[in-house]
């Protein structure tokens, strides 16, 4: 391998600037030349690449975001689309790809390779935490402790004017930032995608808290329940439980951003490192991994099975007894 290109995919998520770091980093170290293609597919598709040099990524760790750049790119998923991309590849003497982003990113990489015999390493990022084969994504860690601080800030104001706040958080279909936000921000009711929570049930628990005299309450809704958002949960409950002036709040995209956290900047240190080295044994195809905090390979087509996202019951019993 002469010459390996990163990119990053997607929604952004904090860690990725010390993945694309590592990614350069090590391979100049290996003698290889590194290029980043900025905006993810669409850049290789627009030919939107430039060479990478130490420098390039100095002073990046602790910046939010990726600086190369990310887009949602449709145009990838034709074969006309991937023919322009893969031209490009060749004209910029680019032999192998780190890919940061998440299952879409991994999509894309997985048809790519296996068309233009393309050696490619995947790195999960995202704040979804919602990818096969790593304990933690590139960014979950960030996102979270950033729901966290908000939670409590709403807390704050909940508890002077006792109020019920249902705050919706972001994950996609995955409920992992709700639960683990829920419980570190002693929420009272947590509703996630991998649990059917009737609303019925929810009242139930309102009412509980009301009659222990909880002055205020906070529900955490992940965006992928089924119930069908915060305001939707906000307003069934009110058709029957008015015990509490009712409020709702949408984190939204303030929970990608932010400067990472001493996790997700090691995390996105070693995933970088361990893509290249794996690059440079000849492997292809795979995505890298957490597992028990050791840096594992899983294939791409495993990691994009439909796994089903299995319900940490454990943590969502411990939630329910110390809320
Ligand atoms: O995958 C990351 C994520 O932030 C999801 O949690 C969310 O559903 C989605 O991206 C939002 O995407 P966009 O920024 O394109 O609206």
């Amino acid at each position: 391998i002469k010459k390996i290109a990163v990119f990053t995919s997607g929604g952004d998520a904090p860690g990725m600037n010390a993945c694309i770091r590592a990614v350069v980093r090590t391979a100049l170290h290996f003698g290889c030349e590194v290029a980043g293609i900025k905006q993810g597919y669409q850049g290789m598709i627009d030919n939107n690449i430039t060479e990478m040099s130490r420098h390039s990524v100095s002073n990046i760790m602790q910046l939010g975001g990726t600086i190369l750049k990310t887009a949602r790119c449709l145009d990838f998923r034709t074969p006309e689309g991937m023919q322009k991309a893969y031209d490009n590849l060749k004209l910029n003497g680019i032999d192998a790809l780190v890919a940061i982003g998440g299952d879409g990113t991994f999509t894309g990489a997985e048809r790519f390779s296996g068309i233009y015999n393309i050696p490619v390493i995947c790195v999960p990022g995202t704040i979804d935490n919602d990818l096969y084969g790593s304990d933690f994504t590139l960014g979950f860690d960030t996102a979270t402790n950033t729901v966290i601080e908000a939670i409590d800030k709403i807390r704050d104001t909940a508890e002077s004017h006792d109020r019920l706040f249902f705050i919706e958080v972001m994950g996609r279909d995955a409920g992992c930032i709700a639960l683990r936000a829920g419980i570190a921000s002693g929420a009272e009711a947590i509703m996630m995608p991998e649990k059917d929570t009737a609303i019925i049930d929810l009242i139930k628990t309102l009412e509980e808290g009301a009659a222990q005299k909880k002055s205020s309450s906070i529900v955490i809704v992940a965006e992928g329940d089924k119930n069908g958002g915060a305001f939707n949960v906000a307003k069934k409950v009110k058709e029957t439980f008015d015990f509490y002036d009712t409020k709702v709040t949408i984190l939204g995209h303030l929970q990608r951003g932010g400067s990472p956290s001493s996790f997700d900047r090691i995390l996105g240190c070693r995933m970088g490192f361990a893509a290249v080295k794996a690059l440079l044994r000849g492997e292809t195809r795979k995505m890298v991994g957490l597992r028990s905090n050791e840096i594992k390979l899983t294939d791409l087509k495993e990691a994009l099975t439909d796994h089903e996202f299995k319900l940490e019951e454990d943590l969502l019993e411990m939630a329910t007894i110390l809320a």
